[in-house]
């Protein structure tokens, strides 16, 4: 069994979607609005601590319905099962994809458990002082080394749960740039030291370079015999570690069939899990699992991950919209968009569809944005006022963690009158200066959430990993490997032959 392979474009309900977008392409979001005041209500989906108003799009019953009809054209009930049971989706790496196996409490692989509980008690070992370093002293940084999905996504989390953070510094180092390990090892004393090293093949160039650089610079002071108090890896490569000089108790396992941009809820998430403690680790992936089960079980009408996805896919194909924007109205949300941008282009960013043919359609947006309110006063002119249409995605949280509720409500306040501008426009106030006036019907959607907890958190990322793969489904590509990396890094290993052969003449 694997993934049906149905272009698009060949379906009935393209064909009608593309009439349809004909008709309705002129009509103004305002005018829908005052025709039905029942709208903003209707075109919600709430769901535990979720508000998702997907209302300000320029989208009718009849889109919805059309694009619905899409989804189910195109195989999406089969994929996500498919996806769900372990098919080999991946094909052409030959792998299943199984993320959401790492969350399911409920029916839990014993080898999952297992790491798990690994994760528990090094973690504890290492917030409670019990792991020490050589000399006998408490850990005190926590530097985890990897790059792309070994790094984005635990940075991104432990950046947006720094509520709940305790004493632990935790510090990444990604880039190959000499540059970002020496500022980072500036402020570091090799005795308190843990470093985590992360890579699923732990054959990346940026990875190991920063590994054995951190791994000499732990030398320069402390005994060989040492290093097992000093360094941990998390791969899938343990026969590339242990030469590396780990020991098989200092590796954790990640497996095949977890893709590296989906990996943050393996271990590859022991630098968040050293951050906010076990508990709230598991509640994270606790809050993505109970959304892994809504988009497997909700009807797609009042699906959220799905409606998101088919919504993009309305602005990428029909209204030939190149970019879309994700605002979050947090502080702690400002690491969100370049976790977002790999596990979004990484994954739909494809010219061949599941067929192998080439793809004479559009396929994977390009995902950008920012923090708000930071982002109103940078990027906000050209989303008002610019000549591009960029659908938007709002997400704030309504409760403050800090209780600090004259910031809040001047926050909250800012996100909705933006979608309302952006939706609006001067249409009721008309003004005469051309300058001053704004157009409106710009599409947004906003996802309201009660707080920023860990659970919270883990819905949210994983509504925006089961968008991806709708749109995959829908576009008829594999959103799970990413060849598209590869000829840079051939070309790299060449380019640094060369240049250490003219320095060595
Ligand atoms: O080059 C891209 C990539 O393969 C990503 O998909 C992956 O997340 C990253 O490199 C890191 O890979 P690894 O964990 O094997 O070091």
């Amino acid at each position: 069994m694997s993934l049906p392979a149905v272009n698009p474009t060949t379906t009935k309900a393209w064909k009608k979607l593309a009439q349809h977008f004909a008709e309705i392409k002129e009509v103004k979001m305002q005018e829908m609005f005052e025709e039905d005041p029942t709208r903003a209500k209707r075109m919600a989906i709430e769901w535990q601590d979720f508000y998702v108003d997907f209302s300000k799009n320029r989208v009718t019953d009849e889109t919805l319905s059309l694009l619905l009809e899409l989804a189910e054209e195109v195989g999406l009930k089969e994929a996500i099962e498919a996806q769900f049971n372990g098919v080999k989706i991946n094909q052409t790496e030959e792998r299943e994809v199984l993320h959401t196996a790492l969350r399911d409490f409920e029916d839990m692989k014993p080898e999952i458990a297992e790491t798990l509980q690994q994760m528990k008690r090094f973690s504890e070992a290492i917030i409670n002082g019990k792991r020490k370093g050589y000399t006998g002293q408490p850990i005190t940084d926590v530097v985890s080394i990897g790059i792309g999905g070994s790094a984005l996504g635990p940075d991104m989390v432990t950046e947006a749960l720094k509520y709940y953070k305790n004493h632990l510094n935790i510090h990444y180092i990604s880039n190959v740039d000499g540059d970002h390990i020496v500022e980072t090892l500036k402020e570091l004393d090799r005795e308190t030291t843990l470093f985590i090293l992360v890579s699923k093949t732990f054959t990346t160039q940026e990875t190991l370079t920063n590994s054995n650089t951190v791994r000499r610079w732990f030398l320069e002071e402390a005994p060989e015999t040492e290093i097992h108090k000093h360094f941990v890896v998390i791969s899938a490569n343990a026969e590339a570690v242990r030469k590396f000089g780990i020991s098989p108790e200092n590796i954790f396992p990640v497996w095949n069939w977890v893709g590296g941009r989906f990996s943050l809820w393996s271990a590859v998430g022991l630098s968040v899990c050293c951050a906010i403690g076990y508990t709230n680790f598991e509640a994270l992936l606790k809050g993505a699992h109970e959304m892994d089960d809504h988009f497997r079980r909700k009807d797609f009408s009042e699906n959220i991950p799905v409606i998101l996805a088919l919504l993009s896919v309305w602005y990428n194909n029909f209204f030939e919209a190149e970019t879309e924007a994700f605002i979050g109205y947090s502080q702690y949300l400002t690491k969100f968009v370049p976790y977002l941008q790999q596990t979004v282009m990484e994954s739909n960013g494809k010219n061949v569809d599941r067929n192998g043919d080439n793809i004479n359609y559009q396929t994977g947006t390009i995902v950008w944005g920012g923090t708000g309110t930071n982002a109103q006063h940078a990027f906000f002119q050209l989303i008002h006022q610019g000549t591009k249409l960029i659908p938007a995605d709002f997400v704030v949280f309504t409760e403050s963690l800090h209780g600090k509720t004259e910031h809040q409500d001047m926050l909250l306040a800012n996100c909705l009158a933006q979608t309302e501008a952006l939706l609006q426009g001067t249409y009721k106030n008309e003004t005469e200066n051309p300058f001053r006036s704004f157009s409106g019907n710009k599409p947004t959607n906003t996802i309201l959430v009660k707080k920023l907890t860990p659970g919270a958190l883990g819905r949210l990322i994983a509504i925006y990993e089961h968008k991806v793969f709708v749109q995959g489904i829908v576009w008829n590509i594999f959103s799970y490997d990413q060849w598209g990396v590869e000829l840079g890094k051939k070309l790299t290993k060449k380019t640094l032959d060369s240049i250490r052969k003219k320095k060595a003449q």
